[in-house]
């Protein structure tokens, strides 16, 4: 049974929490922030909280309502994400701002994020809004390396640790809190997750130039007509000869490329070895992150962090 399956009702769970909350009026905000919940994310941050309560002693059922206001934060940055980088496909369906105009999604994503104290742990509170002020400065440091031709590979650990690292963090700390998890579990749970969540990031860039963009439900390529200096097009800048490495950065600068020149500019990353360097980064992220939930006391909760672990690197959406 694959991971999906097996956590079908934890994911079942959450989502009831989520429809709960999002009813009110004017009807087109909740219409707007529906849209997006209901297309359907894997959930793999509530799974995190969830099991990381269970882990440290908890019910894996009280970990949902903060799992299900963690995803809720995580939807918001998701509408606001596209108004930024401009896409217009999220989950299979064209995205909030798409369908609902710029403003309406905006609101949407301000929506999101002020349910999910209303329904977040109070003994989370400050574990969510840390995490999301760190979002908000990740985000500004993704959309600032469009313009700039040379990010080292330090800076983007720290962009994405930002963006993506910290709510993955949040997600198995929080749960570990409600769980009345011990420091010292409540500490190692958080790095597990923290982990796991660069690994997420790593792999999410991947698969932005290898998947099958229908299964993926996001477009394919876009990082490259945006420009961002994620770890592939880092490494591949840093290792390609100067005629390639200049055509690289030509393709990477330039507005409005071409399905040809998306081509040619996937070519040059595997050409330059870096998806496999960035594969290679990802697994030995989910190896640091085992260290981590060695920790934790084994149980029916704990393999099953792990197995998440291995999804995050493995997964093809
Ligand atoms: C996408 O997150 C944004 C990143 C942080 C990489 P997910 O891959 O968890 O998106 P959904 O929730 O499953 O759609
Ligand atoms: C991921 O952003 C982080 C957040 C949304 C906060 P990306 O722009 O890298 O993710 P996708 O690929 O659009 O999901
Ligand atoms: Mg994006
Ligand atoms: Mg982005």
């Amino acid at each position: 049974m694959d991971l999906m399956e097996k956590l079908a009702k934890e994911r079942r769970l959450v989502n009831l929490e989520i429809q709960k909350t999002l009813i009110g009026k004017p009807d087109r905000i909740y219409s707007a922030a529906r849209h997006l919940c209901l297309a359907g994310g894997k959930m793999v941050r509530p799974m995190l909280c969830m099991l990381s309560c269970e882990a440290v002693g908890g019910k894996r059922e009280d970990g949902a309502r903060t799992g299900a206001a963690i995803e809720l934060m995580h939807t918001f940055t998701l509408i606001h994400d596209d108004i930024m980088d401009a896409d217009d496909m999220r989950r299979g369906k064209p995205s909030v701002h798409k369908l609902y105009g710029v403003p309406t999604a905006i609101l949407a994503g301000d929506l999101l994020f002020s349910k999910a104290f209303e329904i977040c742990d109070p003994r989370a509170y400050r574990i969510l809004a840390r995490a999301t002020s760190e979002i908000c400065e990740g985000q500004e440091l993704d959309v600032s390396f469009e313009k700039r031709t040379e990010v080292s590979e330090d800076e983007y650990m720290e962009m994405i640790r930002k963006k993506t690292g910290v709510l993955l963090e949040a997600a198995t700390e929080a749960g570990a809190v409600v769980g009345g998890g011990k420091d010292e579990q409540v500490e190692a749970l958080a790095s597990f997750g923290l982990s796991i969540g660069l690994a997420f990031q790593i792999q999410d860039d991947i698969l932005g130039v290898t998947a099958d963009e229908e299964k993926l439900g996001k477009p394919v390529g876009s990082d490259i007509v945006r420009g961002k200096k994620n770890l592939i097009a880092i490494n591949a800048l840093a290792s390609l000869k100067e005629k390639e490495r200049k055509e690289l950065l030509n393709l990477l600068s330039k507005k409005g490329n071409t399905d040809a020149e998306i081509s040619r500019a996937i070519e040059l990353f595997h050409d330059s070895g870096s998806i496999d360097y960035c594969k290679k980064k990802a697994r030995e992220y989910i190896k640091t992150s085992d260290s981590s939930l060695q920790e934790i006391k084994d149980s029916t909760a704990r393999k099953e962090l792990r197995l998440i672990a291995d999804y995050v690197v493995k997964r093809d959406l």
